[in-house]
């Protein structure tokens, strides 16, 4: 199964609204993305803006975070419901949020369902801390984040949601995973999917890499063939993060040709 390649951009904290609208139309001038799918996670204040800075690209809007109940007494909180039809996409169980919110797989879960009640496709996060990988912990670790982040959800619903495998230690650090460790552990991530949900589950679900990627470490992923990227710091900058999509584009493009020129080789006769 094709799975359509994402590269997301997550600003955190960042970026003022004027400051994001500048950077927007910028962006989209310097990117038509037609065959990966492109999305700018800004802030709360700014998604409304973004939304209509850019409408009619094929740039979607995400949203880094969402409460899990659709309305109520919750100060402060913005709930799935409130961003239907502004986000396509929300973020869900970034590890700043589990270690400085005190984010836990069950509010992750909740979390994740509320989009997908709300039509929104949640990116759920996963990773080791540094201490964990040190310890060989990963996949326990990962595996345990996945199995209780995508509690609530049925096998057609994972179908369509994406994971971000993030290693905690590589988020802005500039230390980023090795390209097949990274590999090995959407793999598994993959496996423990069919086991729980299915095998079109596992077939369909979009699993990105996020940790320290910009245009020199991505070189290391893209003969990979992941599904995509979550990009922090480097997605601040316009000019950063379209070269990082038009890599993803180019080596998408470099693919397809390979596979039609494959699939084109005469066959020999045996004489
Ligand atoms: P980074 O952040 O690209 O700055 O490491 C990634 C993330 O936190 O999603």
């Amino acid at each position: 199964m094709k799975r359509q390649k994402i590269v997301v951009g997550n600003w955190k904290m960042n970026l003022t609204v004027p400051e994001s609208t500048i950077t927007l139309e910028k962006l989209e001038k310097e990117i038509q993305p037609k065959k990966v799918e492109v999305v700018i996670c800004p802030s709360f204040t700014d998604i409304y803006p973004a939304q209509k800075a850019l409408l009619g690209t094929s740039i979607e809007v995400g949203a880094q975070d969402v409460f899990y109940e659709d309305s109520g007494s919750f100060t402060g909180e913005v709930s799935a419901t409130q961003l239907k039809g502004m986000a396509k996409y929300a973020i869900v169980g970034h590890s700043e949020r589990r270690k400085n919110f005190g984010e836990s797989d069950k509010s992750v879960a909740k979390k994740a369902a509320a989009c997908v009640r709300n039509e929104i496709v949640p990116i759920i996060c996963v990773g080791e801390t540094l201490h964990e990988k040190m310890e060989g912990l990963t996949k326990l670790v990962v595996s345990g984040q996945t199995e209780a982040s995508l509690a609530e959800l049925t096998g057609p619903e994972v179908e369509d949601i994406v994971i971000a495998y993030e290693p905690v230690w590589a988020i802005g650090s500039g230390h980023v995973d090795t390209p097949l460790e990274a590999k090995k552990v959407i793999e598994n991530i993959r496996n423990l999917i069919k086991v729980l949900h299915g095998t079109k589950a596992a077939e369909s679900v979009r699993i990105v890499y996020g940790g320290s990627i910009d245009s020199k470490t991505l070189k290391g992923f893209l003969s990979l063939d992941l599904d995509g990227y979550l990009i922090g710091h480097d997605s601040l900058n316009h000019e950063d993060f379209a070269k990082v999509v038009r890599m993803v584009e180019d080596s998408i493009a470099a693919s397809q040709k390979t596979l039609k020129a494959g699939k084109k080789k005469p066959v020999k006769k045996k004489k």
